[in-house]
């Protein structure tokens, strides 16, 4: 499935996304760099990639802009982040869970119940362990700028799961992510990746029995029209992770650097401040249009996530960095 895209991709590449979209050339009005990913514009974090543009050209006067290439047009995150590899894009907008396969370190984010609330997850993504996990993917010419807050992660079927027995037997669309693959087997589930774009016809198509995700991306993806049940189980809180490749960073004057790196973190900021909004108007959407949202005891899916909290308590990447994000105090 993602490899029957990438051959049209390197064609785009060889045909001119690249010299468009080099991650930063000259224009007249200042170097553009090209934004790509795969949520769709209402999104809250669509709309704090708007805001970075903003911002890096107000703080540039001019001579950086941004344009954002949303819904999934210049291909699947994973898709992107190789093209950004390539420096045929100069920033893309993934789920931490992709870039699991560009360094380990990002698996801790796909732990189950790892954070103790929303206060808990800002404080490790704005502290030192949030920044040296961004930093992570550099040997893999990639750069975390910024985490964009994506909330907590539930099941959505066609089948009401109301505990995690529920989930048995049942096909469900992950990630490209090894951490989310595990924890849909923990659940005694059986996992398909499938990219983002894809999910929606594979839905309908009976590739799978449902899938997981927050209440926007459920909402917006239109997913729900296929799944009429919302499990509120909030098994992971994966956030959103802004990328640049550093073929572009390297170019950039350190005056820039700064420039970007500010307007990201601010874009963050902005981002954040419209997440409980978006994620409550989400859930009242779906609910509008008929599906059953159900509020499940959480206890028994933490239960049932233990075997894979345990098995990893001895991984050399995953384990220090899990016990450091127990000790972090808002
Ligand atoms: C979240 C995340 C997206 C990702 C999606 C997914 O919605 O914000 O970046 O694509 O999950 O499940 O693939």
């Amino acid at each position: 499935m993602f490899a029957a895209r990438i051959p049209v991709l390197l064609l785009l590449l060889a045909a001119g996304l690249a010299v468009a979209g080099a991650g930063c050339r000259g224009r007249e009005s200042g170097r553009v760099i090209k934004l790509a990913h795969g949520l769709d514009v209402t999104h809250s974090v669509h709309r704090g990639m708007v805001r970075l543009g903003e911002l890096l050209a107000a703080k540039s006067s001019g001579r950086l802009r941004v344009e954002v290439y949303a819904n999934g047009q210049l291909g699947s995150e994973r898709e992107c982040l190789e093209l950004v590899q390539l420096g045929g894009l100069g920033m893309t907008k993934v789920s931490s869970s992709v870039l699991e396969g560009f360094a380990p370190e990002f698996k801790v984010f796909g732990l189950p119940y790892l954070f103790r609330d929303a206060a808990h997850r800002q404080a490790v993504f704005d502290g030192p362990l949030g920044r040296e996990i961004l930093a992570a993917p550099e040997r893999k010419f990639l750069r975390g700028v910024c985490y964009y807050d994506a909330g907590s992660r539930s099941f959505y079927t066609k089948k009401p799961v109301r505990t995690p027995a529920d989930l048995r037997g049942l096909k469900i669309r992950v990630q490209e992510s090894p951490m989310a693959f595990a924890l849909i087997r923990a659940f005694g589930a059986s996992a398909t990746p499938i990219a983002f774009g894809e999910l929606y016809t594979a839905l309908q198509q009976g590739v799978v029995d449902g899938a997981e995700n927050n209440p926007p991306s459920f909402h917006l993806a239109r997913h729900y029209e296929v799944c009429r049940f919302y499990t509120l189980n909030e098994h992971t809180s994966v956030p959103d992770v802004l990328v640049v490749g550093t073929d572009l960073w390297n170019r950039l004057t350190a005056e820039e650097r700064r420039w970007l790196q500010e307007a990201a973190e601010e874009s963050a900021v902005y981002q954040r401040g419209l997440w409980a909004e978006s994620e409550a108007a989400s859930l009242a959407a779906v609910q509008a249009a008929g599906v059953e949202v159900i509020r499940p005891d959480r206890a028994a899916f933490y239960t049932a996530a233990a075997a894979l909290r345990e098995s990893v308590r001895d991984d050399p990447v995953i384990g220090p960095l899990a016990r450091r994000i127990g000790e972090v105090r808002p």
